[in-house]
């Protein structure tokens, strides 16, 4: 019998992605249920928006000289009683080993903004900003995609959208227009793989920046 899938979503700060999920998971878009939302930082406003959703909202932190590969295993056995589907990380600012990566495999999905090999790691919009104001790139973009390894945004990817600089435009404006399209994409993305529909899955509003 066909169960409502499971989300548990990672998370470390705002949680606007996270808020998208939570939304569409609402609406029936994504058809699926979220079973928790952790962060590995306490007091975050994704916490509280969590919170607000009815969705169990727990904080997971690092422990004072916890090692990297025991925090992760840790945090496996945490999210495996969840019995999740899928594992968003939706903001997740820390890098995952193999000792969380090997026992969900296929189901960790990462959002990044920024186009595949591209401004890994973070401030990647801002990189990305001041490489166009520095006059090297004309467009930059984001990405859902699979984390196999302990590589950094980084894996195969989902499904990927070109978000074109305007000129003129605040690095603040440009911002808004990336969160806007990750919101969209993350949730498309979600609802793909929740209905099993994602091989070369792309949004009708994006495009591959091969294509
Ligand atoms: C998003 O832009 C997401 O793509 C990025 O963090 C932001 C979280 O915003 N993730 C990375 O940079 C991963 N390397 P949010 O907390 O408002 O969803």
């Amino acid at each position: 019998m066909n169960h409502m899938k499971r989300l548990v979503v990672l998370i470390s700060g705002n949680g606007s992605n996270l808020q998208a999920i939570l939304d569409a998971c609402a609406s029936g878009e994504i058809p699926a249920s979220v079973a928790a939302v952790i962060s590995n930082k306490p007091d975050v406003y994704g916490l509280v928006r969590a919170r607000q959703a009815g969705v169990l909202a727990v904080a997971f932190s690092k422990s004072d000289g916890e090692p990297r590969a025991a925090y992760d295993a840790r945090l496996a056995d945490y999210v495996a009683t969840f019995q999740p589907d899928y594992i968003v990380l939706a903001g997740w600012m820390r890098l995952l080993t193999s000792n969380f990566l090997s026992r969900f495999p296929g189901r960790v999905i990462n959002l990044h903004p920024a186009l595949p090999g591209t401004f890994p790691g973070t401030h990647a919009i801002e990189r990305a900003y001041a490489s166009f104001q520095r006059g090297e790139i004309d467009h930059t973009g984001i990405m859902v995609h699979l984390v196999p390894d302990e590589g950094v945004d980084d894996g195969p990817v989902l499904a990927t959208q070109v978000v074109p600089f305007q000129p003129s435009e605040a690095l603040a404006q440009f911002e808004a227009r990336v969160h806007a399209a990750e919101h969209r994409l993350l949730v498309e993305t979600m609802r793909a793989l929740v209905v099993g529909r994602v091989s070369n899955f792309q949004s009708p509003n994006s495009r591959s920046p091969h294509a």
